[in-house]
């Protein structure tokens, strides 16, 4: 992997590198972004660039803008609480971004498929979520800050709910509706990718990475889009503490919202999930490890009723519960 010139260069501009050799190593993942970690006199810094067009089968292409809006939550988030994003180090040219490397710290997806899941940690997910969407609800400041409605819909609305309602004739409205519903909310600050694989575990408690779909929205989705994850991988493993871990991060998110009645955030969850669960399998976004078409149509049957007859989130995860683990 190359890196250009002007990175090293901002990286000396900044401090973060000596005259000597700098030496890019690549990190894991990798769909959207060129992710190197990088040994500097000061401890090991993460370079992070993103790439004009998303390394997936189908072609999605994305503006590096969103490099920008993911330095600007990362640097909002440390405001409200320090321990739940890296401390950003410096931007640099290309949308890329230098922060500190927590060492150390496995990605929770990489827990929980290794069979290691703790419904605690799931909670303080929730806890932490809530608390960056309690800080920043109805804050006309935040709302200006991260106006990336565009990208929300080209990385979000456009490939896990329009793009299934493409193909689905009798959800087809429902799923429109959620799509309208979610880009016209402005309530608080979202992340817009708060996946297991997007968490590291420290010692400190949950770390958020990859903020690259940052919008002033509905919060929901967060809860929605983790939410989603957790109960995915309990059909994969059929183990009932990935159930048990979802249910305590809604319960965990419940009991720290703050600025709207509980009850209709909970449920605007449930529908959300329920789409959401039908995108990881008829989606342009599958699943990587949902490969079984037992497992499969499980999920799709499922979540195919729950977007036909809504319910909360809670409701959802505790019959998902009773079905699956
Ligand atoms: N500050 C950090 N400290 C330690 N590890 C990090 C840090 N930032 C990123 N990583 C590692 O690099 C990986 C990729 O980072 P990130 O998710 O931000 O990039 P990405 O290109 O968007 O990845 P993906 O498309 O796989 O989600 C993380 O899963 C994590 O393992
Ligand atoms: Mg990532």
């Amino acid at each position: 992997m190359t890196v250009d010139a002007d990175i090293i260069e901002g990286l000396r501009g900044a401090g973060l590198a000596g005259e000597g050799n700098i030496v890019l190593e690549p990190l894991t993942g990798g769909v959207s972004c060129d992710v190197w970690k990088v040994e500097t006199p000061s401890g090991p810094i993460v370079v992070k660039r993103p790439l004009p067009q998303l390394r997936v089968a189908a072609e999605w292409l994305a503006p590096v803008e969103r490099g920008t809006s993911e330095v600007r939550w990362l640097r909002r988030a440390r405001g409200i609480d320090a321990r739940v994003a890296p401390d950003v180090l410096a931007e640099l040219p290309g949308h890329a971004f230098a922060m500190r490397f927590l060492p150390g710290c496995p990605v929770w997806k990489d827990e929980l498929m290794a069979g290691r899941v703790d419904p605690a940690f799931a909670a303080e997910v929730g806890r932490r979520i809530v608390a960056v969407h309690a800080a920043t609800a109805d804050s006309e400041r935040d709302r200006a800050d991260f106006p990336n409605d565009e990208m929300f819909r080209a990385l979000r609305v456009d490939p896990f709910l329009l793009y299934v309602a493409e193909h689905d004739a009798e959800l087809a409205s429902a799923l429109r509706t959620l799509a309208a519903e979610l880009s016209a909310r402005k309530i608080a600050l979202v992340h817009g990718d708060v996946s297991p694989k997007n968490i590291l575990v420290s010692a400190d408690g949950p770390v958020f990475l990859d903020a690259e779909c940052a919008v002033y929205g509905d919060p929901a989705f967060d809860l929605a889009f983790c939410t989603t994850h957790l109960l995915l991988k309990a059909v994969w493993s059929g183990d009932a503490r990935l159930t048990e871990a979802a249910a305590a991060l809604a319960a965990a998110y419940r009991g720290g919202i703050d600025w709207e009645a509980a009850d209709g955030l909970m449920l605007r969850a449930g529908a959300l999930t329920a789409a959401l669960l039908l995108a990881r399998v008829e989606g342009k976004s599958p699943a990587p490890y949902l490969t079984a078409p037992d497992h499969k149509r499980i999920v799709r049957e499922q979540a195919r009723a729950l977007i036909a007859r809504a319910s909360p989130l809670d409701e959802l995860v505790a019959n998902w519960k009773r079905t699956f683990a």
